[in-house]
């Protein structure tokens, strides 16, 4: 019989329980899948004793991930404590220098330092793989780097963040406010301790950022990343959106422009007749767009205890089959630099405003985008009995440059009651 692969889990969270639980249970299914045994020689987390629902007998202990990474009856190391740096980062440093390969679905340690760990995984002749930080089951880094890897990726879109997805769409089946239904995300265990990260687009942006550096062969610098979160969309936004055939998702977009990568990650509109529009709940969905296979559309789950060690293990079983691809899918140290351009490629924007309700006030709005060059497609004006006046307009396609210069003009045209919503209206 081949020799086992033998694990050491770092992490005992929702992740690890669940990626124990997959090895326990379904030792013979893997086996033959991976054509030798998987086992776990030992695990380590914060608490030793806390009920996982799994039993962890027969699995040494170690207090130190460090110490758990550098075992001798350790061969790969699958790291799920999370965080960008600290324990994490120096058990995975640990493992690769001891000649170990990685698993990890540490979305946030990969973004700032994916790179220079692939690199020192490669330098060795070892692995480091991270399906299971994008967007939870969706085997999307196994799409790109292998079922793609005959394309030129024209663009890379997705949903990739459950719980920004589910608080908009609730907003809007529910009619709540942002508040209301943050609240409920937050009873429901949704959130992150953190809930900037989600709601701020960061855990979504370290996704795409992921994503980007596998379908352009870049390093891809994070703090340039467009970073923008949901915490200001309100149900006003997305009833009108609704209004005009639209829906408004945290959309993540990387592309290669002429002027350098775009990539970011902010509330847009998208058609609601479209797979993106039509998204429910924590879903994720990951769109794909090579020159060879056209648009690829992958739709699952983005987090969650067996979604997301189902991705751990389709990466345990890669290895233990001894399938090894780069980390990005280029070898580290053949990752290109990029220059970032911002917003680069023109679209149509969907524009809200309340104006103050007096002749020329539409008129003044109107001049102001002409003067930017920004020609109007749709306008609307909502019925109102106070003596402002709810205003939607719908831009031709325009550069966010210029449209940042009509919004800066704006307020000197003496006419806003409000500061104007802008949102950018994404073609998919
Ligand atoms: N908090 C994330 C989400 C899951 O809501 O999708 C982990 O990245």
């Amino acid at each position: 019989m081949a020799d086992p692969l033998r694990l050491g889990i770092a992490g005992l969270g929702t992740v690890g329980a669940g990626v124990v639980k997959i090895v326990r249970r379904k030792a013979k299914l893997i086996e033959a899948r991976a054509g030798r045994p998987v086992t776990i020689s030992a695990v380590s987390a914060r608490t030793r004793d806390k009920d996982r629902g799994v039993s962890l007998s027969g699995y040494d202990w170690e207090d130190d991930p460090v110490a758990l990474a550098r075992r001798d009856d350790v061969d790969l190391l699958v790291e799920l404590m999370g965080g960008s740096d600290g324990p994490a980062k120096a058990a995975t440093e640990a493992a690769l220098e001891a000649g170990k390969d990685v698993v990890t679905a540490n979305k946030a340690m990969l973004a700032l330092h994916g790179p220079d760990l692939a690199r020192a995984a490669e330098s060795r002749g070892r692995v480091l793989r991270f399906e299971a930080a994008v967007a939870g089951a969706i085997p999307v880094v196994k799409a790109l780097t292998e079922g793609l890897a005959g394309n030129e990726i024209d663009r890379v879109l997705g949903v990739m963040n459950g719980t920004c997805n589910y608080i908009l769409t609730r907003m809007e089946s529910a009619g709540l406010s942002y508040e209301t239904v943050f609240d409920e995300a937050n009873q429901l265990g949704f959130l992150e301790a953190d809930p900037t990260l989600d709601v701020g687009g960061i855990d979504a942006g370290h996704k795409l950022a992921l994503l980007a550096a596998i379908a352009y062969g870049v390093r891809v610098p994070f703090d340039e990343v467009e970073l923008e979160g949901i915490e200001r969309v309100s149900i006003d936004d997305i009833r009108r959106a609704r209004d005009l055939g639209f829906r408004i998702k945290l959309l993540g977009v990387a592309r290669m422009t002429g002027r350098g990568l775009e990539a970011r990650m902010s509330p847009c509109l998208v058609r609601a007749d479209t797979p993106l529009g039509q998204l429910e709940g924590p879903t994720n969905m990951c769109v794909l767009e090579g020159d060879e296979s056209g648009q690829i559309v992958l739709r699952g789950a983005g987090a969650g205890e067996g979604p997301t060690a189902s991705a751990v293990m389709s990466d345990v079983i890669d290895i233990a089959r001894g399938t090894r691809v780069s980390t990005f899918g280029v070898p580290a140290d053949q990752l290109g630099t990029v220059s970032m351009a911002r917003s680069a490629t023109p679209a149509p924007y969907y524009l809200r405003m309340e104006l103050m309700d007096k002749p020329g006030a539409l008129a003044r709005i109107a001049t102001v985008l002409g003067e930017a060059g920004i020609s109007i497609d749709r306008m609307r004006q909502y019925g109102h009995e106070a003596d402002t006046a709810p205003v939607l307009i719908v831009t031709h396609r325009c550069a966010r440059d210029a449209l940042d210069r009509a919004l800066a003009a704006m307020p000197e045209t003496g006419v806003l009651a409000t500061e104007p919503v802008a949102l950018r209206i994404e073609t998919v």
